[in-house]
């Protein structure tokens, strides 16, 4: 059966339905990414949950979506329902264990678990224009407004910060405009008003700080066990387009921070996206090659990905090409779309001589499915019809109570429950637009104290140095290097991470071609 190698994860069955051998899917090629499909309730989220237990107890982080609230039993010890027990039976798993997990449950809205955030600069421009569903224009202005930040040395943390940055640029859309082409008053201010609609879809709690840590999603246990992060995405689901993004951040973060480590001999963490055709459905062309891209890429820092969906139609040909690890469950294929999805599900496989593919995936019980798995070289394995083992931990949600305490006793209690506001580009905006007035008022005041004693040689009469344009008041001059002074000092201070951030815009830099 299963070893420290690899992960058992149910049994196969011969042309005459008694039992043929264990199907496992190597440790090894768990990086090689893998697809979870079935239509409704055929046992998508339940093969999910043994992978994840599986992977935990070879010692791999797992990062999941749990979009029904069902996943988050896997927190809990499993209890001998008959049904279950008959299960394991039947895929010889002896002994039948049961096991809790070591749970982190988060949540974008910080009610069913730890608050996830992350900042509008790790965020970066792509990613955020997909988010407020801009146009290519808006993109580009998008582009431009971190840009400026950039060099203006402006945080952005919160959607506050954006704001502000983007006020700011509809206040200077003339010389931004001549500078880089394509920004006025009005395009801006377009973006501005989708960014409240973000906002008011609750949007605001996802920005700002503490940002999540990815070491904080790949940790181990002491006794040597992968920490399974399940995500709260019930309430997430609601705003797809954010569930979307939050995922896609969350793996060009980790390919930005992970090293490459070449063949590793288990993946350093498995992610699994549920609803996954969530990514896809009506995503512009260039995101979609981005996913593919960083899919890809994202496989020689150890990193595998799972899709789960009910359609593997819902994947787009390019990914699914790259997912080497299946689990199909059963379609119905009454609507010509469902005949198709049917037929592509069945050619992706490596055929097995003993039955018709396309058949059989109509034919699949309850939590049985057809396996194909990566074995010796990397090769596909002949499809095989597979009951999937039982879980061991429980089946079904937790309570409420239950997550309340697994929230407090978990390792990251405390470190995320708080926002924290520091200074980054609305208060630093607000601070020069302060200090700008002041300056004013002190000009003014000047010009005042000019007009009572005339006859000094500067007031506004007298020929000024520089051809006509009057040389700043050299309070003002003094006080703007302080104020730069300062911003410099917060950007050094906040270290270079979210520097970094911002000059290379995560998936926005892969955009740029890489
Ligand atoms: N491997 C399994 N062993 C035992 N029972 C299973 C197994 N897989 C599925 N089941 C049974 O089938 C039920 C439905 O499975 P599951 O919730 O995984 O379906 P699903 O494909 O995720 O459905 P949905 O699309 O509605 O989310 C489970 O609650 C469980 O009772
Ligand atoms: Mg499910």
């Amino acid at each position: 059966m299963a070893d420290d190698t690899s992960i058992f994860i149910g049994a196969s069955r011969k042309p005459d339905d008694s039992y043929q051998r264990a199907e496992n899917l190597l440790l090894q090629y768990g990086n090689r990414h893998g697809l979870v499909t079935g239509a409704t309730g055929t046992g998508k989220t339940v093969s999910l949950q043994i992978l994840a237990e599986g992977f935990s107890n070879a010692g791999v982080p797992v990062f999941c979506a749990d979009i029904k609230g069902d996943l988050s039993g896997i927190a809990m010890m499993g209890t001998p329902q008959d049904f279950l027990v008959k299960r394991a039976e039947q895929v010889k798993l002896d002994p039948y264990d049961f096991q809790e997990f070591p749970v982190i449950f988060w949540d974008l809205f910080g009610e069913q678990g730890h608050p996830i955030r992350a900042t509008v600069s790790e965020m970066g421009p792509l990613l955020l224009s997909r988010l407020m569903n801009l146009s290519e224009a808006q993109e580009g202005i998008m582009n431009i407004a971190f840009r400026i930040a950039d060099e203006e040395g402006l945080l952005l943390l919160d959607l506050k910060d954006l704001q502000a940055l983007l006020a700011k640029i509809a206040e200077r859309a003339e010389e931004i405009g001549a500078r880089y082409g394509n920004v006025t008053k009005p395009s801006v201010g377009a973006i501005q008003r989708t960014l409240l609609v973000l906002e008011q879809q609750g949007a605001t709690n996802f920005f700002g700080e503490p940002a999540l840590r990815i070491a904080d999603i790949m940790r181990t246990t002491r006794d040597g066990r992968g920490a399974i992060s399940v995500l709260a995405a019930d309430k997430l689901m609601m705003n797809p387009r954010l569930y979307a993004t939050f995922l896609l951040w969350l793996m060009s973060e980790l390919f930005e921070e992970l090293p490459e480590v070449g063949d590793p001999d288990k993946p350093k963490l498995v992610f699994f996206f549920d609803e996954a055709h969530l990514l896809f459905d009506d995503a512009p062309k260039v995101l979609i090659d981005r996913v593919e891209q960083v899919v890809r890429l994202i496989r020689s820092k150890g990193v595998g990905v799972y899709f789960v969906t009910q359609n593997p139609l819902d994947i787009p040909e390019t990914v699914l090409a790259q997912l080497g690890n299946r689990v199909q469950h059963a379609l119905r294929a009454y609507t010509p779309r469902e005949q198709k999805a049917v037929r592509t599900a069945a050619e992706t496989f490596r055929p097995n001589p003993d039955f018709d593919c396309a058949t059989v995936i109509t034919q699949l019980g309850t939590g049985e499915a057809l396996v194909s798995t990566l074995e010796a070289k990397g090769v596909p394995s002949m499809v095989q019809r597979t009951l999937v083992r039982p879980p061991s931990s429980r089946l079904g949600p937790i309570t409420p109570d239950e997550r309340r305490k697994l929230i407090t006793e978990s390792p990251v209690s405390g470190q995320y429950d708080q926002t924290i506001d520091r200074e980054s580009a609305f208060e630093m905006l607000q601070k020069k637009a302060k200090d700008a007035l002041d300056a004013e008022a002190q000009q003014q005041e000047t010009g005042r104290s000019r007009w009572t004693i005339p006859g000094f040689g500067n007031d506004d009469s007298a020929p000024q140095p520089t051809g006509g344009r009057r040389a700043p008041a050299p309070r003002s001059s003094n006080r703007q290097t302080v104020a730069e002074a300062a911003i410099k000092a917060v950007v050094r201070s906040v270290g270079s991470s979210v520097g970094r951030a911002i000059v290379r815009g995560i998936l926005g830099s892969l955009a740029r071609g890489r």
